[in-house]
């Protein structure tokens, strides 16, 4: 059971990291578009802060296009890049050489068991649902986390695109290997009230 943040913001990734219960940083482009930094800056910043698995989203026309980017960033980053490349035809070729090359591969876009079954075979080292957009669907992507389980891919399953800290131990108690979550979930996960009222009537009774 990992938890990693799904942010480009490298100040409020950095931040959390320091609590020592972050393995990793997802990254998109809309992620990084937001965040007003060059996705280098923002690579370099988690690198530097000691942040050792960082995935970084390819994006192109066609496999070529996508396999050279997906290089580069492996020749930039080195281990610490874990390449994040579509559900595509032309991503799962990618992700197959990538992995006979032992690089991390994390295919995105997830909304079927069989796209799961297709990356794990692929190599991708992480495969990724998006729980979050299939409910803004009106699909049951707690039921994709399950059966792509039931399923038995090699791939550690990545939940993404999580909107909640509920959705984080659903997630887990069916079967993810990871989860993926923005801050505010992350933030959200250390509260209930319960806790504060308890914090509160303690220090109270200590003083
Ligand atoms: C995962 O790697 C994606 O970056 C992310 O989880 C997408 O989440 P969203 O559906 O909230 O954009």
């Amino acid at each position: 059971m990992k938890l990693f943040l799904d942010s480009a913001d490298t100040d409020s990734v950095i931040s959390r990291f320091k609590t020592g219960l972050i393995s990793g940083v997802t990254t998109n482009p809309t992620l990084i578009f937001k965040s007003g930094e060059h996705p280098q800056d923002v690579y370099w910043d988690l690198i530097k802060a000691g942040i050792k698995d960082v995935s970084m989203e390819v994006v192109g026309d066609n496999e070529e296009d996508l396999f050279a980017r997906a290089m580069g960033h492996v020749k930039t980053y080195g281990e610490h890049a874990t390449i994040k490349v579509p559900c595509s035809v032309d991503g799962l070729r990618v992700c197959k050489r990538l992995s006979d090359l032992n690089v991390r591969v994390n295919v995105t876009l997830i909304f079927s068991a069989s796209q799961a079954i297709l990356a794990s075979l692929a190599g991708a080292t992480y495969i990724s649902p998006f729980i979050g957009r299939m409910d803004d669907n009106s699909l049951d992507g707690m039921k994709l986390i399950n059966d792509i389980k039931n399923v038995g891919v090699s791939a550690k399953i990545l939940a993404a695109s999580i909107r909640d800290p509920q959705s984080v131990s659903t997630a887990f108690a069916l079967g993810a290997d990871i989860c993926t979550v923005p801050i505010g979930v992350f933030d959200k996960m250390y509260k209930h009230v319960l806790t504060d009222k308890g914090i509160e009537q303690f220090n109270k009774d200590a003083s």
